[in-house]
């Protein structure tokens, strides 16, 4: 299995150029769902998690055609084609690797009046249900029945009704899910307290261009007008604002100038904000952003919430980051009960890291030594190649799939910037 070899101490210098958000990527995709015409997606990223996304919507009947994918492009531009669905069914076996593999729910029930999904089960990071989906899809007109792992959910007469819902929490996916789903039911619908995170708008603006009515794009209030049909659209992924905040991590610990490029700070707010209050320098550009940093951090305390607040897919790198600070930083995680994974990882690096329940306070140490750790999921990953890169010594980092679902290309990103980073793929 592939392993990422890093030998840390090296300054980050130059430009780095970011890839189309997997997220995004990952609710436009199930988008072509909608239509018989071809949907077109541009700076799609190079991902794992892609590739398999393209691979249930083969099993649903689309097909899926790549362009641009000489190996020195990154992003790739898709186009998928839902002619007609021969499935209406996501499997277990596809599921259970890609939680996200939920979002054909919507869908497929709004296109063909009927869907059946398994049941995603638990990850790394927590329980993870997927109750709120249901209940949203319910309160538009979905009839639910479970069994055998499977959750079939049917639109009577063939089409959903439209509806109101108001979200007890804060749910992406399941934002994502009932949006997807109500574009083209027979009435209206009202989502409250929808998430408000740069991808929904994404998708709220690719519905829109394949003819959906939404209004409060970017609100937490969401009232989508039911059309009779959508048609097909050429549509561009957003930047990745977490593949950004990563490297944006990576550069302040290291020290250094990157340039961040093709991405939009507008959408990364509260972590431009957090590495100013570290002291690392942030100049926002038109279409990029320039990390400087001595790698002199400032300690802070830090509680990730739904968008525009500090984003959970943030917490690890920053803890990475926040290592090497000069003092005691507090973290709390609110939003995934057991996000902490890469807490023994780091300590077995020399960091010092106490967890209480959801906080854990980070105290910073003079150094961090290479070691062999063990990726467990794919933030928890970078955080322990961000330790990587100023750890003395080697760090050999395994189970580099997990980084592979989520970073483009990402030794060959760092190691052009300037950090002394390889693949394995002998062991
Ligand atoms: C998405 C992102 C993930 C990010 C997360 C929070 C994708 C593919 N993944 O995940 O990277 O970390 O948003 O920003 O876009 N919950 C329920 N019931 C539900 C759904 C969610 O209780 O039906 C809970 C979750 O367990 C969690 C919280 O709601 O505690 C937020 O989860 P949610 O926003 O739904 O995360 P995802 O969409 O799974």
């Amino acid at each position: 299995m592939d392993r990422i070899l890093i030998r840390g101490g090296n300054r980050l210098n130059g430009r780095l150029p970011i890839s189309g958000a997997k997220n995004a990527a990952l609710t436009l995709m199930p988008c072509a769902l909608l239509t018989d015409e071809p949907v077109t997606l541009r700076n799609l990223p190079r991902l794992a998690d892609v590739d398999g996304f393209g691979h249930l919507l083969n099993q649903l009947g689309a097909s899926t055609t790549i362009e641009g994918s000489r190996p020195e492009d990154f992003g790739r531009v898709m186009t998928i084609r839902a002619g007609q669905l021969t499935s209406t069914e996501a499997p277990y076996d596809i599921v259970r690797k890609m939680r996200a593999s939920i979002l054909v729910l919507g869908p497929i029930l709004a296109r063909a009046g009927q869907a059946r999904v398994s049941l995603p089960g638990g990850c790394a990071i927590g329980n993870r249900p997927i109750d709120l989906h249901l209940k949203a899809l319910q309160a538009i007109g979905a009839e639910l029945e479970m069994s055998a792992g499977y959750v079939t959910a049917t639109a009577p007469g063939g089409r959903l009704g439209g509806g109101r819902y108001t979200f007890p929490i804060v749910s992406v996916g399941a934002t994502e899910n009932v949006l997807m789903a109500a574009v083209t039911a027979r009435g209206s619908s009202r989502i409250e307290n929808a998430a408000r995170e740069p991808e929904i708008v994404d998708l709220c603006r690719c519905l829109v261009a394949m003819g959906a009515r939404i209004e409060g794009i970017g609100t937490e209030t969401l009232e989508i007008e039911g059309v009779a049909e959508l048609h097909g659209a050429t549509y561009g992924v957003m930047p990745d604002r977490i593949e950004a905040g990563s490297y944006a991590c990576a550069a302040a610990v290291a020290g250094g100038t990157v340039e961040l490029a093709n991405v939009s700070a507008g959408d990364m707010g509260a972590t431009l904000e957090a590495l100013r209050a570290a002291g690392v320098g942030v100049e926002e550009r038109r279409d990029s952003i320039v990390v400087s940093s001595d790698g002199k951090l400032a300690p802070l305390t830090l509680s990730t919430a739904p968008y525009p607040g500090f984003a959970t897919d943030m917490q690890a790198q920053f803890m990475a980051m926040l290592c090497k600070a000069d003092g005691a930083s507090v973290l709390t995680e609110t939003i995934f009960e057991n996000r902490y994974m890469h807490v023994p990882e780091l300590a077995r690096m020399g960091a010092d890291i106490q967890v209480h329940g959801r906080t854990a306070v980070v105290k910073g140490v003079d150094r961090l030594v290479g070691a062999p750790v063990m990726a467990t999921d794919l933030r928890a990953s970078m955080s322990l190649i961000i330790a990587g890169l100023v750890a003395e010594g080697e760090t050999s980092v395994a189970r580099v799939y997990h980084l592979d679902r989520g970073y483009e290309r990402l030794e060959e990103k760092l190691s052009a910037v300037g950090a002394d980073i390889e693949r394995d793929s002998g062991g």
